[in-house]
């Protein structure tokens, strides 16, 4: 739209660096070039609840119309969030919440029913039968305690179906391979791993791999990104079994922020779907992704060819205000 106001809006990112957030990144962008006029201020917490919460202080003293938050840990990041939200300020909370009702929107998929969706998978494919290690991510975090709830309400009724060791792997992948080794008799007897992300469920493939233990023991993760080193290529690779999708919700955080602004109607809850992603799926999703993301660089070129009209028209404009002075 070109007649939006000159909005500020903050981004405040739990950790920056990893390819679901950097790709969470590029929907933003992508959304936010429909809305020329909007200023991003963005912070990356760098994994840390501390600073994350004096990013978030200094938004506010600079002044935001709304903030946009994954916070890193649910607790500590709670009294900002409501400080904002009690301030009048609308917050948009994106994939990690915090322990509070106090926000005006999320966006995210619903990281129980995932948890849950990946236990009925795995019950299914162990056949009623195994052993799982299930690695988790950063404790506090609220998709490591949903997911881990999802996944054990997932099993209940594969009643032979058992975790047998958890570990926290913190949502990184040196984390989980270093944890995995320093328990590595826990893989004795195992017939599944799965992680909460696929970062951790690589780390545990890599593990299985450099103990040369049972090829059979299966790896299933979450997240299923598309492109060079996303889920969708190791599950295509054979790396990982399963994985289930979680999209970023980046497009979506933009367009809910825009709607909140502009005071047009909007959800409090905006729950994105999930779906499990294997090799009886995984070369469709692979497809599909490639066909999107070619379409994306048409886009782009068109954009960047529209740019290019504009400045020859502007200078033959120019060109015609000389001829009309002289
Ligand atoms: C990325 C990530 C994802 C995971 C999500 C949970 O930082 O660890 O892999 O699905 O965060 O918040």
């Amino acid at each position: 739209k070109k007649h939006d106001p000159e909005y500020v809006i903050g981004f405040s990112q739990c950790v920056g660096s990893d390819l679901w957030r950097k790709t969470m990144m590029e929907e933003i962008k992508m959304e936010l070039s429909l809305h020329p006029n909007a200023t991003l201020v963005y912070a990356d917490a760098n994994g840390s609840s501390k600073t994350q919460i004096e990013q978030v202080k200094k938004m506010l003293n600079d002044g935001v119309d709304i903030l946009i938050i994954s916070p890193n840990e649910a607790m500590p990041l709670t009294p900002i969030v409501e400080q904002t939200y009690n301030k009048g300020i609308p917050v948009v909370v994106i994939d990690r919440k915090t322990s509070s009702n106090l926000y005006t929107a999320y966006v995210g998929a619903d990281n129980y029913e995932i948890g849950k969706m990946a236990g009925e998978y795995a019950g299914n494919v162990l056949k009623g039968k195994g052993n799982i290690v299930e690695i988790m991510g950063l404790p506090g975090s609220s998709p490591a305690i949903e997911r881990q709830r999802g996944f054990a309400d997932g099993i209940k009724r594969f009643k032979d179906v058992k975790v047998t060791s958890q570990l926290y792997g913190n949502w990184l992948k040196g984390t989980a391979e270093n944890q995995l080794l320093k328990s590595a008799a826990s893989l004795n007897n195992v017939d599944m791993v799965f992680a909460h992300n696929d970062v951790m469920a690589a780390g545990a493939r890599s593990v299985i791999n450099r103990l040369r233990l049972n090829h059979s023991i299966k790896v299933v993760g979450i997240d299923a990104l598309p492109g060079n080193g996303g889920g969708l290529q190791m599950v295509g690779s054979g790396v990982l079994n399963a994985s289930m999708l979680y999209p970023t919700g980046g497009k979506e955080a933009i367009v809910t922020a825009f709607r909140i602004l502009n005071k047009e109607s909007f959800s409090k809850e905006n729950n994105l779907q999930s779906l499990v992603i294997d090799s009886s799926n995984v070369q469709l999703m692979k497809l599909q992704w490639a066909k999107v993301s070619s379409q994306q660089k048409d886009i782009e070129r068109q954009q960047a060819l529209l740019t290019e009209q504009e400045t020859l028209f502007k200078s033959q404009q120019t060109v015609l205000n000389i001829t009309v002075i002289t």
